[in-house]
């Protein structure tokens, strides 16, 4: 084993990464650095550097990540429609590469050897790292202390923070907690009863949406503005990415859009089932639709639509930095240089629907699709030929066929 002489480390400041920075700092014998993304989770940072300081690391970076967040990652892959298996928006999968990104910055800038996470050896989210740290400085070696450790259970990790004096909060002691991963595009939710696909997840699983059922029985119309397939406005009130999509999630969270019940394959190879909360990246995704509705050419928001599910599961799997990736998304970028406008939708118990849109860049045109009189000339004899044509083989085949 070559000697490793300094570690930046993705620090969270909970029970399972201040083991494992007590465990690399006995491992290693060396500096590790902690390095804790504000990826807008919605928890206090605070508590993340006190832990630090406690452990003894000197270099502590707390780092607000949720403008780039939204803005370079969100955004980016929601221009696309990205959905992997047909349902998932990806809320975990696209922050690993910026949270990568960040580790191999930190690693360079204080001439660390290595990177660690506390991914464990069965998620997605180890490969989302590590690909993303091969593609960044493949120079940058990476400690995945669950894939290395001799700790095997639970309990053998409580064991292990008692012997080294890690105070592990009371509410952590008995079962283990459901493993969360939370920011601003979304919450995910998987482990314990969920493990059971055919068990119907309790009510307290979701903690960022009301259950529909709860939801105000009175609907809630909201108008979403786009420039060249970004979200910039809010009821017509210019606002930038982080504080768009936070208004989108509080809107849809009042209105229990956003949930999700999925069981979906791990590239690893598994099959697991999560419960996911995306209240704004849901609405955003209804409206982007809708305003690709009225200002993209049929062919292109096709092409689109057959290459999402790659697109997708390149996210999914890691490949964030790889030249597909960056292939596909120029292709997709080029497409939304139209999609400007703006949509209106209806959030009603669970739902986000759209009910109008409106672009000066429109394809629409009433006069042309109209059932009434039309001042555009539309020779209804060319559908007629249109058609035969169309049928000719058709027919050919009918003929042949006997029916
Ligand atoms: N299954 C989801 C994915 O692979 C969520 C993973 C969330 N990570 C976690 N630590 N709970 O994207």
């Amino acid at each position: 084993m070559t000697k490793i002489e300094k570690i930046v480390l993705s620090y969270s400041g909970g029970l399972d990464t201040s083991i494992i920075l007590k465990w690399l700092q006995e491992t290693y014998g060396c500096e590790v650095v902690t390095f804790t993304a504000d990826l807008g989770q919605g928890e206090e940072l605070k508590p993340a550097r006190t832990k630090a300081e406690m452990s003894g690391v000197k270099d502590i970076r707390i780092v607000d990540l949720r403008e780039e967040f939204v803005r370079d990652f969100v955004f980016p892959m929601l221009r696309a429609n990205a959905l992997y298996e047909g349902q998932y928006l990806l809320g975990s999968s696209i922050a690993r590469p910026l949270i990568a990104k960040h580790l191999v910055g930190i690693a360079r800038e204080v001439s660390a050897d290595a990177v660690a996470h506390g991914a464990t050896g069965k998620g997605n989210d180890q490969l989302r790292f590590e690909l993303a740290v091969n593609a960044l400085d493949p120079s940058i070696k990476v400690i995945a202390p669950w894939r290395q450790w001799n700790i095997r259970s639970r309990m053998q990790l409580l064991e292990y923070a008692e012997k080294h004096h890690i105070p592990v909060p009371s509410d952590k002691r008995g079962e283990a907690p459901f493993s969360i991963d939370a920011n601003l595009l979304h919450t995910s939710t998987e482990g314990k009863i969920l493990e059971n696909p055919a068990e119907v997840a309790p009510d307290h699983v979701c903690q960022r949406t009301v259950d529909p059922v709860d939801a105000p029985d009175t609907p809630e119309i909201i108008t979403i503005g786009f420039e060249s397939g970004d979200p910039v406005s809010v009821n017509g009130k210019a606002m930038t990415p982080v504080a768009l999509l936070t208004e989108l999630n509080r809107l849809g969270s009042r209105h229990g859009v956003g949930r999700l019940d999925l069981v979906e394959n791990r590239f690893i190879g598994m099959k697991s089932r999560g419960i996911y909360e995306t209240p704004g990246g849901t609405i955003l995704l209804a409206a982007h639709r809708g305003i690709e509705s009225i200002t993209l050419d049929r062919a292109a928001a096709h092409l689109k639509d057959e290459i999402m599910p790659r697109y997708a599961e390149l996210i999914y799997n890691g490949f964030w930095f790889a030249p597909e990736r960056d292939m596909l998304q120029a292709l997709i970028d080029h497409s939304q240089a139209f999609v400007s406008g703006e949509v209106t939708l209806r959030l009603y118990k669970g739902s986000a629907s759209v009910i109008s849109r409106a672009s000066p860049c429109s394809l629409y045109s009433a006069d042309l699709v109209t059932f009434e009189e039309s001042a555009i000339t539309f020779d209804h004899h060319d559908a007629e030929g249109f058609i035969r044509l169309n049928g000719l083989r058709l027919r050919s085949l009918a003929a042949r066929n006997g029916r």
